[in-house]
Parts: structure tokens; sequence; C-alpha cells
């Protein structure tokens, strides 16, 4: 069995992983690991993983990596997607690798996908496009050569070990009038940093500012401090507004 496997929280890895598991085998399964697993799950050694990250820091973020650890196999084949937002995603593929290693799986092929900038959705804003669909579809007929052909020599992917701090700095989210207590962002944080009673409270320790509570919200209720988000898009529109292209390692 073909699995689709992605920690997702405004979706654009979500989409990008899908489209490589697609193209590979339309009867793919989803694990979506964006939320808690209630229980560990194995793999057999025929099963094959693609598993999709957004890149934090240029790291894999912390929780992905919790609930990757749920997940076990036995020398089960792996394809690895880190999507970033047009910045970089520095350590994040080789973080992945070893993580997969770790669990026993065996990574035979690797992608770095731009995805809009979800902090800053004007960085990378229309990404991925039709071209990039088009070149994970071509992807993806390599990566399942390589499936095919069983070749398994191990990849050498870029990237630093150790890899570098990841030390963010929290944005502070905030919520305006239109918010009707729906508690949609409440039941859909990641990190259950909401508060259960009233969604305007804020567990800073667990809130991993990913912005799905942003991007979810009906009401477009919810906002990150317009400053520290203005103060970010300054610095990445100037470092990072050149065009750069998916890559794949196989
Ligand atoms: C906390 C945080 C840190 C991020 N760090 C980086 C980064 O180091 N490099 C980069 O290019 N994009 C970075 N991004 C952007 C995301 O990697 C990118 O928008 C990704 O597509 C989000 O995936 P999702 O839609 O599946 O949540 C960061 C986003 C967040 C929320
Ligand atoms: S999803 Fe939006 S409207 Fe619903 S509780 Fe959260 S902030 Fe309020
Ligand atoms: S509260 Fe923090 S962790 Fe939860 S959805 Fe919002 S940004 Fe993400």
């Amino acid at each position: 069995m073909l699995y689709a496997i992605y920690f997702s929280p405004t979706n654009t890895t979500a989409t990008i992983t899908k489209t490589v598991a697609k193209a590979i085998d339309h009867t793919y399964q989803t694990l979506d690991l964006t939320m808690p697993l209630s229980s560990s799950l194995s793999f057999e050694p025929d099963d094959v993983i693609i598993w999709g990250i957004p890149v934090y820091g240029g790291r894999v973020p912390a929780l992905a990596t919790k609930r990757f650890m749920q997940l076990h196999a036995q020398h089960t084949k792996a394809i690895i997607i880190a999507v970033y937002g047009n910045r970089a995603y520095e350590d994040a593929l080789v973080e992945m690798q070893d993580l997969c290693n770790a669990q026993n799986f065996q990574v035979i092929g690797a992608i770095s996908a731009i995805a809009k900038h979800s902090i800053v959705p004007t960085i990378a804003a229309k990404r991925p496009d039709q071209d990039d669909i088009n070149t994970l579809k071509a992807m993806a007929s390599q990566l399942q050569s390589k499936l095919t052909n069983q070749q398994t020599s191990t990849l050498i992917l870029p990237g630093n070990r150790p890899y570098k701090t990841y030390a963010p700095k929290p944005i502070h989210l905030i919520i305006d009038d239109n918010c009707n207590h729906c508690m949609t962002c409440q039941k859909l944080c990641p990190a259950q940093a909401i508060d259960t009673h009233d969604p305007s409270l804020i567990d800073t320790s667990r809130c991993i500012s990913c912005m799905r509570c942003v991007d979810i919200c009906p009401k477009q209720a919810r906002h990150g401090d317009p400053d520290a988000i203005s103060s970010l898009a300054a610095r990445l529109h100037t470092i990072c507004s050149d065009h750069k292209s998916y890559e794949l390692f196989i």
C-alpha cells in the first residue's frame, strides 16, 4: 500500500504530498499527522510512504517529529518532501532522513518544494502553481521507476549535521469582533494551545505559530500581530523574492 503522510497546518504540504502520491498510485491512502494520533502505527516491508513536512526555521517542526516517531517500519521505503516558503530548507531533508532511519524506513527519494509562506502569504503567493504540479508529476514518474527497479542506493542530501538550532520568536495572535466563538480554531489547533472556553486565550508555551487558526477561521477573525508580520514580511521580501525551483534527489 502507498501512503501519503503529512503534517500540514495550512494545507500546502498536504496538497504537494498527495499530488506525488496520486501520480504514483491513485489508490494511495492518507495519514494526517497534523493532529495527534491515538496510537502507534506499523508499516509492512512492501508498503511505501511519501512523507511531507513544512520547514520551520530550516528544520522539521518538533510536533511533526513527535508524531512521526509513532510510526514503525520494517525497512519500508520512503520518499520525503520538505515544503518551504521560498526562503530555505536548510537541514530539514537530512533531519527527515535521520528520522526515517530511526524508525526503520529507507529513504529512496527526496523532494524540496516551494509553497506560499504560511506566516507571510505574499511570499510565493501562488505556489504551488500549475508548473509546480506538472514538475511534481514528472518527479513522481522518476520515483516510480526507482521503486519498480528496486534500486536502493543511500541518498546524499543537502544539509548539515548537527542541525541548525531552531529558536522561534512566537507570533502574538489576536482575534477581532467578528469572532462568533465557533471554536473551530480550538478544535483544529495542532498544538492544543487555544483555551477550550475562550478562543482569545492562547497558551504561548504550546503555540508553534503554525497559522492554522488564522487560515481556517470562517469569520477571518484571527490575525497575527500586524507589527510582527509586517516586519517579517519586509525582511523576507528583501531576502527571498526570487523564483526558486523544486528539486528531486534520487
Ligand atoms: C513557524 C514557521 C517557520 C517557518 N520557517 C520557514 C523557513 O525556515 N524557511 C522557509 O522557506 N519557510 C518557512 N516557513 C514557511 C512554511 O515552510 C511554508 O509556508 C509551508 O508551505 C507551510 O506548510 P503548510 O501549508 O503545510 O502548513 C515557516 C512557517 C512557519 C509557520
Ligand atoms: S475559528 Fe474564528 S470565529 Fe471561530 S472561535 Fe476561532 S477565531 Fe472565533
Ligand atoms: S494557536 Fe498557535 S499552534 Fe494553535 S493553530 Fe494557532 S498558530 Fe497554530
